[in-house]
This record gives structure tokens, C-alpha cells and sequence, in this order.
């Protein structure tokens, strides 16, 4: 038999075989997180610029979103630029600014279409580009009245430094200590309305949280893959969510 032919670098082949029908018998989360990260790996291996690979993740991320309908998942979080991300090259700051304008230009029609609901979460600041701030609310205009699902980009976003947010905001108005408590502090977080992401994925074989939901993620459920953020697919957010199905949640209590 003559093999198919594929062009280099296409792994479609090694797509987990898993559908979303198999996993709408179980639990679905109501809420995935995703890292996304390994585009600077995925670009070195071929000699590109590490620009490439965020560049070439683009289709990842919207075909998780895609994914993420499929199962009917309500609430999908993406980390796209952390409050660290700053201490990268210069240029590839600059990149990734024009990156996620360009990025939302592009896509937020068919999100639109699709009935999803555009969000930010992370500080406004005087580093992020006016235009890219100008484009991101725009986006987030267009896709209000949405409610199939809601996908939120983390950009800028740091969980510590919405942890310091939220207990800024409890002091600028007068809460006395007493009054300080866990139900305060989710209350000013950025997205109160928001469930608390059920599963956490993270790609690259890299497994720890980069500053992710620190608040959030206390129950999550934590999926690695060795995936790069290019080669992710929705077969791969299928492979986790049947591995989500997997475990078993305690919140600190027994079985
Ligand atoms: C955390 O790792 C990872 C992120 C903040 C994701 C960064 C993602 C991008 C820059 C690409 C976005 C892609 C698209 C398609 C919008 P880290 O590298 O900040 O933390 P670490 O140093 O602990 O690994």
C-alpha cells in the first residue's frame, strides 16, 4: 500500500484517536485553563525564529476552542502573556504585543460566529500598547452578548498580582480585617462570576504553574503533556479531559 503523503513536520498521524463522543458519557469539566507553551522549542527545533512557533500557534489555540465547543465546555482560560513575560528579549515582546492585536483582528469574527464570548484577564498597564488595549476591547464589545462559551485570555496576567489586586480593592474601600475572608477576596478577584477551572493542561513537559490562577487552581485537576503548543490539537484536549475523567476529586475530604 502506498503511504499518504505529508508534508514535513505534520504530526497529524500521531493524534490521539479520541473523540469528543467518547467523553460526553462522563463528567466534562466546566472550565479548562490551558498553558500554552513550547512555541520557542517548537520553532528552534526547525531553525525558525522562536516568533514562528507563536505564530504557528495560533491554529492550536483555535482549535481547542473548538474542541472545547465540541464538549460544550462553558468557560475556556488561556494564559497568553504573564506579568513575567515582560523579561523576554525585547523583540519578542514586541512581537507578541502585535501578535495577540493581530491575532484578535484576525479571529474575533469567527469566535463571534462561533458564540464566544471574548474576555481579559490581567493589569491594563502602561506597558501594553494602546492599540493592542483599543483592539482587545473592541473584541471583548463584539462577543459581549455570547454565552455558548466564554474564553478568556490571560494577558498580562500574573495570579499573584490579582491576588494583590483583589486586597487593594478590599482596602480602598474601607473592609476592616475582619471582614477579610476567602469569599471577600474571590469576590474582587478578576472574574467573580467565573467557576474555578476544573482541569489545568499544560504543554511542553514543563510541570509547574507559572504564576497561572494561583487562587483558582487550588482543586483543579493538573494535566502535562509533551505536546508543543503548536502540535496541540483538539484530540489532545480530548486525550485530557478523558484523563480528567480519571481522577477522582476530594477537596480535602474522603471518597
Ligand atoms: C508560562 O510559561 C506560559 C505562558 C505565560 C504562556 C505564554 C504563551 C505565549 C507567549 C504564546 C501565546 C500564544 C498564542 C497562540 C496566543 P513562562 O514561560 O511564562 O514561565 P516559565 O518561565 O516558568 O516557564
Amino acid at each position: 500500500m502506498q503511504s499518504e503523503y505529508r508534508e514535513p513536520g505534520d504530526r497529524s498521524a500521531d493524534l490521539p484517536s479520541v473523540v469528543a463522543a467518547d467523553l460526553l458519557g462522563g463528567p466534562v469539566p466546566r472550565h479548562v485553563a490551558c498553558i500554552m507553551d513550547g512555541n520557542g522549542r517548537w520553532a528552534s527545533r526547525r531553525g525558525l525564529p522562536r516568533t514562528e512557533g507563536h505564530s504557528a500557534g495560533e491554529a492550536a489555540l483555535l482549535d481547542a476552542v473548538e474542541g472545547a465547543l465540541e464538549l460544550g465546555i462553558p468557560w475556556i482560560t488561556m494564559y497568553a502573556f504573564s506579568t513575567e513575560n515582560w523579561r523576554r528579549p525585547a523583540d519578542e515582546v514586541r512581537y507578541l504585543m502585535g501578535f495577540n492585536e493581530s491575532l484578535l483582528a484576525r479571529r474575533r469574527d469567527e469566535l463571534n460566529d462561533k458564540g464566544v464570548r471574548i474576555r481579559f484577564a490581567g493589569r491594563r498597564d502602561w506597558r501594553v500598547p494602546k492599540r493592542v488595549l483599543r483592539r482587545m476591547d473592541e473584541s471583548v464589545a463584539l462577543t459581549a452578548g455570547n454565552r455558548r462559551s466564554t474564553l478568556t485570555m490571560a494577558f498580562n496576567y500574573g495570579g499573584r498580582a490579582e491576588i494583590v489586586d483583589a486586597v487593594r480593592s478590599l482596602v480602598a474601600d474601607g473592609v476592616p480585617a475582619a471582614k477579610v475572608d476567602e469569599k471577600a477576596i474571590r469576590s474582587r478577584l478578576y472574574y467573580p462570576d467565573q467557576p474555578d477551572p476544573d482541569l489545568m493542561i499544560r504543554t511542553s513537559g514543563e510541570e509547574r504553574i507559572s504564576n497561572f490562577l494561583l487562587w483558582q487552581l487550588a482543586y483543579s485537576e493538573l494535566v502535562f503533556t509533551e505536546v508543543l503548543w503548536p502540535d496541540f490539537r483538539r484530540q489532545h484536549l480530548f486525550e485530557a479531559v478523558r484523563e480528567y475523567q480519571r481522577r477522582q476529586r476530594r477537596y480535602g475530604g474522603v471518597a
